[in-house]
């Protein structure tokens, strides 16, 4: 072999942090794979010295406590997996509330009611009735009939509940029709902004995420010929999502009728359809759903849920109305990775759709309350402009005239303000310009928030405004 230059780049300091030894070991194999060549003498002296050094700071350093590298082999796809920022911002703000700072928490998708009280208790009878057992891997038949009846009350389809599976939430649902239907050199088509686990729950799929937008121009529907414009001989399947999270937009019926049309060119698409809000809807719009549309019905994935209608995040409740021809990889997936729902929520689960709803709509009627004020409140800020949310329980209001990205509004807010809310990026790059906020809270605290966001805005936007003058 002869001599070579090499470029496999060495940092020769000790005290360099030693998790930059594999990056380092990488980039040496990274330069043998690409030249077929061995880095030169001098370089992997180097190597071995930074290596030995890095070594011995870290026994040093280590002593009891875990070991700062990991040798586990870990699957490349884990790199493609995203998170929910929801969850973390929780966490600050959880450890900033434990240090005694106080704090409006705006940042969770959840119901700040508690679950109808028949509901509870028919969850607690069905433990004390002894359903401690697992139950069949779809659900209890009871359930998806439940299912099934309450879908053709609100929507006048008829569905049989062999088409239906039951999951731990409907994000788990999600996840298997994406990985039902991507695949490396496959794109799979969803809204941006929108709720984080599609983009994220698509790439781990190893297909190609293709994002829509929703624009606020359009109240956050979207436009069909948009939508069938990204339509490419790899497309497995677009998502749609109404009301959305996070814009609380609903999408347009005549949008949707002529995305469903231009469908008929391209009937190897699934649509999987994410209904979870379709319960929390204002302003007597009613919900539309896309179970509505036969020629859809062998394609159509549909995903809803007891999660947000009847405050039951924590249970855990959730299911899909799969085609026939999914059905049965909707039943492998549950075996082979949750065996079955809890057995006594199924039962609350019946209890909820069967029973009275009048503890939904009184859930809706606050929301919708609560909505006004943040809306009013949000729109008298300034450089902030608010659309009224459809459905949902979230304000998505723009915020590029204060000058601030969202990113750095939402840490400053939270750091400065003790206001807990969320980036409008953490639900996708076309998120730039929003924030999030949760109304699923009380008055009070949706009042609160609103006054120290505008104190830091005024205070802010008056020292920049200064600055910039000066
Ligand atoms: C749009 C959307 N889909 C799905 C989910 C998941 O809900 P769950 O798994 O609790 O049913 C959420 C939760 O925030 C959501 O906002």
């Amino acid at each position: 072999m002869g001599r070579v230059v090499s470029r496999a780049a060495v940092p020769r300091q000790a005290g360099y942090h030693p998790i930059h030894i594999l990056p380092c070991l990488q980039r040496i194999a990274g330069f043998r794979a690409k030249s077929g060549q061995l880095p030169c003498a001098g370089h992997i002296i180097a190597l071995r010295d930074f290596v030995l050094i890095n070594f011995r700071i870290l026994r040093e350093n280590s002593q009891g406590s875990e070991c700062a590298i990991t040798m586990i082999k870990i699957a490349s796809r884990m790199d493609r997996l995203g998170t929910e920022s929801a969850f973390e911002i929780l966490a600050k703000a959880q450890a900033l509330a434990a240090t005694g700072k106080s704090i409006v928490n705006l940042c969770i998708g959840q119901p700040d009611f508690p679950p109808p009280a028949h509901v509870i208790e028919a969850g607690q009878r069905a433990i004390a009735e002894g359903h401690h057992g697992y139950s069949a891997a779809p659900g209890i038949l009871p359930l998806r009939e439940a299912i099934s009846a309450d879908l053709h009350r609100r929507f006048d389809v008829a569905i049989d509940p062999s088409n239906i599976t039951v999951t731990p939430g409907s994000k788990v649902a999600l996840f298997f029709a994406l990985q039902m239907l991507g695949e490396i050199g496959s794109e799979i088509i969803y809204p941006n902004p929108a709720y984080p686990g599609y983009e994220s729950i698509i790439a781990f799929s190893g297909a190609t995420p293709v994002a829509y937008p929703l624009s606020e121009a359009t109240g956050f529907s979207f436009d069909a010929d948009d939508v069938l414009s990204r339509i490419t001989p790899k497309t497995r399947a677009i998502i749609l999502n109404s009301p959305a999270n996070p814009t609380s937009g609903i999408l347009d019926r005549g949008e949707l009728d002529r995305l469903v049309k231009g469908l008929e060119q391209h009937p190897n698409i699934a649509v999987v359809s994410d209904e979870i809000y379709s319960r929390i809807i204002y302003d007597g719009h009613a919900h539309f759903s896309l179970l509505s549309y036969e020629s859809l019905r062998d394609r159509l994935i549909l995903l809803d849920g007891w999660s947000k209608s009847f405050s039951m995040t924590g249970w855990r409740l959730g299911y899909a109305v799969w085609p026939k021809a999914l059905v049965e990889h909707a039943v492998k997936l549950a075996i082979n990775c949750h065996s079955c729902v809890n057995n006594a929520t199924q039962f609350a689960g019946i209890a909820a759709l069967e029973g009275p709803q009048d503890t939904v709509q009184a859930m809706v009627t606050a929301w919708s309350e609560r909505r006004n004020i943040i809306v009013k409140g949000l729109r008298e800020l300034p450089g902030v402009r608010c659309t009224m949310p459809a459905g949902a329980f979230y304000a998505f209001p723009n915020i590029s005239g204060t000058g601030f990205s969202s990113a750095n509004l939402q840490s400053r807010l939270l750091n400065e303000e003790g206001v807990a809310l969320l980036s409008g990026t953490s639900f996708g790059s076309l998120g730039e310009g929003y924030i999030r906020l949760s109304y699923a809270t009380s008055t009070e605290q949706i009042e609160e928030a609103l006054h120290r966001i505008n104190r830091f805005l005024v205070d802010n936007m008056e020292t920049r405004r200064a600055a910039a003058v000066a």
